[in-house]
């Protein structure tokens, strides 16, 4: 949540922080806002709004080589120019992604200093604190005002009297930096860097960072020099880019089945039968060998993979598993020992929930295990083992290909262990990792849909509620499509158990209500047509999706649509079966004029509570 990146060198800095927020807009979009250096001092322009709206206020003239940007997702204070950042306070300029939790009392210090807030935000108390222990030394004031921060911060700040440089620090949320000819960056994730560098390296917390035009310095708070870990960076600027997509969303749902190939294959080894390979993770067999038992936790679309993981862990490995939502699990006092294997999933490897879940399961003694995209993020560092997805980046707020090569970390995962444990026979793993290899040529057929898609994301326009149905793996993807059509649509939605509805909410089910009801399981399909006749029969506009080879089966006048996946192992439907459901969320989104790919209220990369 927010983004945030500085610029020290020899470019035009109001192009350079221009572009970047453009880039990193994915992560906050209720204002924005910058502050150079000019000859004139520090120059602050800060709009309400897209980063558009700040593009259009600032001024031609304004010539800079060094200064930082901001865009804000809202978390103390409101939407307005006031709240905007960067903030300013004496000597002080900054931006923060992040939460000062303990920003009150220090604003009440503050005050006897004579210091006086003008926004309500807790970033302008951290920029009063700096600047109440500054004395020339930004060093020393930075540890100073670290000493006495609680919560997460990510800061690149700027002293009026250091012309040209940038001091960044952070605990929490992420910081990651390069340097290249044009010059020094520092931003909250690597894709604002990947027009600058092919390398960059992650900020370690309470270390500071220094960039001047030529040099990025780091240090630890007393000064003593660090060498940062260099990365290599393996996407490239057109991957973070439309490329003739009207939105990134439909782009990344089209990306699919090439970023499932790159989770698959390079764990695809051909030997004398198919077996997924993690000698190149680092995956010990021995992990889930010694596991007894077995905790998915995660957050939002993440933690949909987790049902999805939970139901074939628990049916090829037969290990008690559990699927826990981060924020509760960080919370709960979970009971853990060095038998339990914690997997913690999550796209951008920063989302705050998740990674106080993964240090708590740390802290208890239990085996970690992390499901992550981007590389280098925080998650990925601290696991014991880490299984990266290769999706490339995802930029559009709503997840899908992140998603669903998560859920194909979790069948190779599982198919390789089941094999481990002696649970699944040479020939069987090879069957099924052969289905696995298909999926992707299935999501392409499903692709092939899309105007079908189109045609009914526009009658399911006017809804107010839609539900979603299904059983078994139905229902695990069933969250996942009611989720993705609620976020961008903003039309209410369930998810729900099919055979849970007559416990209460078939008095929901009205003439006309749309349900859509997945019925991709063998075992479970005649119970499930059972449900939609009962939701037919109350008068719901029902959206059937069965496999090809159920055809037969399904009754004129069962559903107002049918759609249909190709034919294969019901353990695999989830794949063709979400890119339905993703459609559906997306045109109907388009249909409703809104803002597919940065919905109202939210942002990507989650890093406050
Ligand atoms: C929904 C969505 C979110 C994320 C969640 C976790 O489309 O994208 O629900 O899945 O915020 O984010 P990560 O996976 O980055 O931990």
């Amino acid at each position: 949540m927010c983004g945030i990146i500085g610029f020290c060198g020899y470019l035009d800095a109001k192009d350079v922080l221009l572009k970047g927020l453009a880039e990193l807009e994915y992560r906050g979009y209720d204002s924005a806002g910058i502050a150079c250096f000019t000859k004139d001092g520090i120059k602050t322009i800060r709009a309400v709004g897209k980063v558009a709206n700040l593009a259009n206020r600032l001024p031609a003239e304004l010539e800079s080589g060094c200064g930082i940007g901001h865009t804000r997702w809202a978390t103390h204070g409101g939407v307005s120019e006031q709240n905007a950042h960067p903030h300013s306070c004496g000597k002080v300029t900054l931006i923060h992604n992040g939460i000062i939790e303990n920003y009150h009392e220090l604003a009440k210090e503050l005050e006897e200093t004579g210091r006086l807030p003008v926004s309500q935000t807790d970033t302008e108390i951290a920029a009063m604190l700096i600047d109440s222990f500054y004395e020339g030394d930004a060093l020393s004031a930075i540890k100073k005002a670290v000493s006495r921060l609680e919560g997460a911060y990510a800061f690149c700040i700027l002293f009026s009297d250091q012309k040209d440089a940038i001091y960044c620090i952070r605990k929490g949320s992420p910081l990651v930096a390069c340097q290249s000819e044009e010059g020094c960056v520092v931003a909250s994730d690597m894709v604002a860097l990947l027009r600058y560098s092919k390398e960059y390296f992650v900020l370690p917390e309470f270390q500071v960072a220094k960039l001047t035009k030529h040099s990025i310095t780091v240090t630890d708070l007393d000064g003593e020099p660090v060498a940062p870990v260099m990365l290599g960076i393996h996407w490239d600027m057109s991957a973070a880019q439309k490329n003739g997509f009207k939105h990134y969303m439909l782009k990344e749902i089209h990306e699919q089945p090439e970023a499932l190939r790159r989770t698959i294959a390079p764990r695809m080894k051909k030997g004398e039968f198919l077996l997924p390979d993690f000698t190149e993770d680092g995956i010990p067999d021995k992990l889930f060998l010694d596991a007894k038992r077995i905790v998915i936790a995660a957050c939002g679309t993440a933690m949909h993979a987790g049902l999805i993981g939970k139901i074939l862990m628990e049916r090829l490995l037969r290990l008690p598993v559990s699927v826990e939502i981060a924020s509760e699990f960080r919370y709960a006092d979970p009971i853990l020992d060095e038998h339990s294997l914690v997997i913690l999933v999550s796209q951008s490897g920063e989302t705050a929930d998740t990674l106080a879940a993964l240090r708590l399961a740390k802290e208890k003694g239990a085996k970690t295990l992390s499901v992550v995209n981007v590389k280098g993020s925080s998650i990925a560092r601290e696991s014991d083992y880490v299984l990266y997805t290769h999706a490339g980046p995802e930029i559009a707020v709503a997840s899908t290909k992140a998603y669903t090569a998560q859920l194909a970390a979790f069948y190779l995962l599982v198919l390789r262990f089941a094999y481990s444990m002696g649970k699944l026979s040479e020939q069987e793993v090879s069957s099924y990792m052969e289905e696995l290899a298909a999926v992707g040529g299935h999501m392409e057929q499903v692709l092939e849909q899309k105007d079908t898609i189109k045609e009914l994301s526009k009658r399911l326009t006017p809804s107010h509620d839609l539900f979603f149905i299904g059983r078994s793996l139905d229902y695990a993807l069933a969250a996942e499509g009611s989720i993705k059509l609620k976020e961008i649509s903003y039309i209410h939605s369930e998810a729900y158990a099919a055979g849970e509805l007559k416990h209460g909410t078939l008095s929901l089910i009205t003439g006309g209500v749309p349900v859509i009801a997945l019925a991709t399981q063998e075992d479970v399909f005649p119970k499930m047509i059972s449900n939609v006749k009962e939701v037919r029969a109350r008068g719901a506009m029902v959206v059937l999706i069965t496999k090809e080879d159920n055809n037969a089966a399904i009754e004129q006048g069962i559903c107002s649509e049918h759609l249909i996946i190709p034919a294969g192992n019901d353990m695999f439907a989830p794949f063709s079966a979400a890119v339905y459901l993703q459609l559906i969320a997306y045109y109907t989104s388009m249909y409703r004029g809104l803002d597919v790919d940065q919905p109202r209220n939210l942002a990507k990369s989650v890093t406050v509570e």
